[in-house]
């Protein structure tokens, strides 16, 4: 089974505005997440859609979903988790209670906050997934990265032409990534701020695919005003 699992467990207080999750501001006719649920619902291999989200918020993403895409019965919303590993995790498990779980299952991972995730990302994440154990979308680096260990002096400026941006979405066996996550200690959780990094501390192979420059997350005001140029410019 292929399932997707759109994280919006977040409040995001980068964008200073708690009142309303990020995920849930409009863009464009409608909210954040309504334009990243649909690119999900375009691909037919995908066999339920899993919206994560404050449990406080449960009610309204359910009014959302029936305002905005009525006719969509494969969605199910369920609540997220204290950290974004912890939301992925409560996702996986809504999987097995309610569908039980094979070892060749895959879960698509999904930022809410990038809502221009392409058709074509999608596809590669399912045909890259279904062949390893972990999938990362990534983007060449186009900066210079500068390692600075100490916040002070530089440590090291790696190679640029192997220097990539992490993305989403991140996709994963779903029993290996139960596995792998109920493995880590505490202080390893505290720390992994990517899933992806879950299998690579553990030695697990990570495979890349390639996402686009436009597949922008959501984090500041800034990048809020990018996607509305950004959706402008393909409305004109
Ligand atoms: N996310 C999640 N569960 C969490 C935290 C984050 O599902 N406990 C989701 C967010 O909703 C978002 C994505 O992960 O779609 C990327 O995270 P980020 O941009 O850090 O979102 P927030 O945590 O909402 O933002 P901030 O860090 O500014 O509070």
């Amino acid at each position: 089974m292929i399932y997707a699992e759109i994280l919006a467990g977040g409040s995001g207080t980068r964008m200073g505005n708690t009142d309303l999750p990020k995920q849930f501001m409009m863009l464009g006719t409608k909210p954040i997440i309504i334009h990243t649920i649909e690119q999900f619902m375009i691909e037919q291999r995908i066999n339920k859609i899993v919206v994560c989200c404050p449990k406080n918020w449960i009610s309204y993403m359910q009014d959302i979903l029936k305002k905005y895409i009525p006719e969509e019965n494969n969605i199910v919303v369920v609540e997220g988790g204290a950290t974004r590993n912890e939301t992925i995790i409560n996702g996986c498990k809504y999987i097995e209670e309610n569908f039980g779980l094979n070892d060749d299952d895959i879960i698509i991972t999904h930022d809410a906050v990038r809502p221009f995730i392409t058709r074509r990302i999608i596809e590669d994440n399912i045909k890259v997934g279904l062949t390893c154990d972990a999938v990362d979308t990534v983007i060449p680096a186009t900066d210079t990265i500068v390692e600075c260990k100490e916040g002070e002096v530089i440590s090291n400026i790696p190679d640029r032409r192997i220097m990539y941006q992490g993305q989403t979405p991140q996709t994963f066996k779903i029993k290996k990534l139960m596995k792998i996550y109920g493995s880590l200690s505490e202080e390893e959780k505290n720390i992994l701020t990517d899933a992806c990094k879950m299998f690579v501390i553990k030695k697990g192979k990570v495979k890349i695919v390639m996402g686009e420059d436009f597949n922008v997350k959501v984090t500041t005001m800034h990048d809020y005003k990018i996607c509305n140029a950004i959706l402008m410019e393909r409305n004109k």
